[in-house]
């Protein structure tokens, strides 16, 4: 019994704490010091202090430009808030609400209530949260953009190396037909495309500023919404103040975005994990990517791998309790929304980790060819062409050729005498009195033949797979333009907010 009670969470005694409080002080007396833990958000919002700082720095630029507040009042706002950031976030009241609270409590120590009094007019912590999740979420996916594009441009390089490369393609994890490992590996980097083009679109939706939304109804106050939008790099406002307040709809955007993201990683990780056992032998992680075994000195694990594939579910996790948190919650704004950010923040700083990760491991890889190359006609992998050239050749349908080929394949001997026997059986005479030649079927059953020949748009025929990296190179290059524009624009605004001249 009393091992157990190591395991059950002390609530504290009803101590109380906060009297100083500076929103609380006029209408509550004093908070019960486990609610106040329990309800703060002031540890996990770490990840947003400095965006919170920001979001003051424009505010009070427009308060002052629209003559709510003074030049000196503005002023030592921004020069103690200025310090608040150089300070750090550790320096910063723990025993309140939130991040919002601490730094308005700072501010106060520092330049006391006559002038920190008017920080908070015309806000609330509902539109200030809502912008410092927003700037949060859009500096995680120009983040997360710039690590699928580095793993996009080894995927190409990789794939550019083995153009040429056989290997057996798979369906059900059987030997289905030939293929080319560049082949294989542009599918992965076409899978990372669309995961780039649902970030960029997520980017779009997430980059609109809620502030001037104040609680959810606005404010009398003459804010400007444009300005402070502008100012913060935002692309436009969030127009209705109580749709500003009440959604993190980009929070499901983007943490579906990144599920998605992670499960295509967690496909390519799973099929490295699967070809580098001893049982396919396809690939070999290079050291620094492998770990070993605390009893059996033979092991290479691939343990990055694996925890690739274990961290899709925490962020797949992290989307599920986000949609759970945020269904069927009233209009405007409720607390609910607080117990989001942490799953987001650790979703989006996870799946950076993951594409980087593998990355490196991609990277360094060996690959094993000649193993590729004798495991690509085994299992009848060119039974397909058969079946195709039978048809080509002696107009029997594809049908009936496919159970010809089906017949032989169980016989387990594939020569013309073999597919002539089984073709009587089928058509009435041989395939080859048909048509069918010898020299057609030993076509038929090269692996490099078969690859060749399956040129159409996409297909794994090495003028195909060169023609795509080309042309996949070409995009590769005008989205890291497009992402450098972007972070330009961010880091333009960042910088005009925090050293403007004349201040
Ligand atoms: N810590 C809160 C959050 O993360 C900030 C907004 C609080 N607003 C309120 N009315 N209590 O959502």
């Amino acid at each position: 019994m009393r091992a157990r009670a190591k395991y059950i969470i002390p609530v504290p005694s009803s101590e109380t704490v906060m009297t100083q409080n500076i929103i609380r002080k006029g209408r509550l007396t004093e908070f019960d010091e486990h609610a106040s833990r329990f309800t703060s958000s002031v540890v996990t919002d770490a990840w947003l202090f400095y965006y919170d700082i920001l979001v003051d720095l424009a505010h009070i630029r427009m308060l002052k430009t629209q003559a709510i507040i003074g030049q000196t009042t503005y002023k030592a706002l921004k020069k103690s808030l200025l310090n608040i950031k150089e300070r750090g976030y550790p320096q910063l009241p723990k025993d309140v609400d939130d991040v919002h609270v601490a730094i308005e409590t700072a501010l106060t120590s520092d330049v006391g209530t006559a002038q920190a009094g008017w920080l908070h007019v015309g806000r609330s912590r509902n539109d200030e949260v809502a912008a410092c999740i927003r700037m949060a979420v859009r500096d995680a996916l120009l983040v997360l953009k710039e690590a699928v594009l580095a793993l996009q441009s080894t995927l190409l390089e990789r794939a550019a190396d083995n153009v040429h490369t056989l290997m057996p393609g798979f369906t059900h994890l059987q030997h289905a037909q030939p293929t080319t490992l560049g082949h294989h590996l542009l599918a992965h980097y076409d899978a990372l495309e669309r995961d780039l083009a649902r970030l960029g679109n997520c980017y779009e939706r997430t980059n609109r500023s809620p502030l001037g939304a104040a609680a959810f109804a606005s404010t009398g106050w003459p804010l400007d919404r444009d300005s402070t939008a502008s100012t913060l790099g935002f692309d436009g406002i969030i127009e209705n103040s109580m749709d500003a307040v009440s959604t993190r709809d980009f929070v499901i955007e983007a943490l579906a975005t990144a599920s998605n993201l992670m499960i295509t990683l967690s496909r390519l990780a799973e099929e490295l994990i699967l070809w580098s056992t001893s049982e396919f032998g396809y690939v070999e992680l290079d050291d620094k990517f492998a770990s070993t075994s605390s009893i059996m000195p033979q092991k290479k694990n691939p343990d990055p791998l694996e925890l690739i594939r274990a961290k899709t579910g925490t962020v797949v996790g992290a989307l599920t309790a986000s949609l759970v948190i945020c269904k069927a919650l009233p209009y405007s704004y409720n607390l609910d929304l607080q117990e989001v950010t942490p799953h987001l923040h650790q979703a989006m700083d996870t799946t950076v980790d993951c594409v980087r990760i593998a990355d490196a491991v991609l990277r360094t890889i060996i690959i094993n060819r000649d193993r590729l190359a004798e495991m690509t006609s085994v299992g009848f992998t060119t039974a397909t062409e058969l079946a195709d050239t039978i048809a080509r050749a002696t107009h029997v349908p594809f049908r009936t050729a496919h159970t010809i080929v089906g017949e032989v394949v169980r016989i387990g001997t594939c020569d013309l005498d073999t597919i002539d026997r089984v073709g009587i059986k089928h058509v009435g005479k041989p395939l080859s009195l048909l048509g069918l030649t010898a020299d057609d079927v030993i076509e038929a059953l090269d692996v490099s033949h078969n690859v060749a020949s399956r040129n159409v748009k996409g297909g794994p025929a090495g003028s195909e797979v060169a023609r795509m990296i080309k042309t996949r190179r070409r995009l590769l290059h005008s989205r890291r333009r497009r992402l450098s524009l972007q972070q330009n624009a961010l880091q333009r605004a960042e910088k005009d907010l925090l050293h403007e001249s004349g201040a």
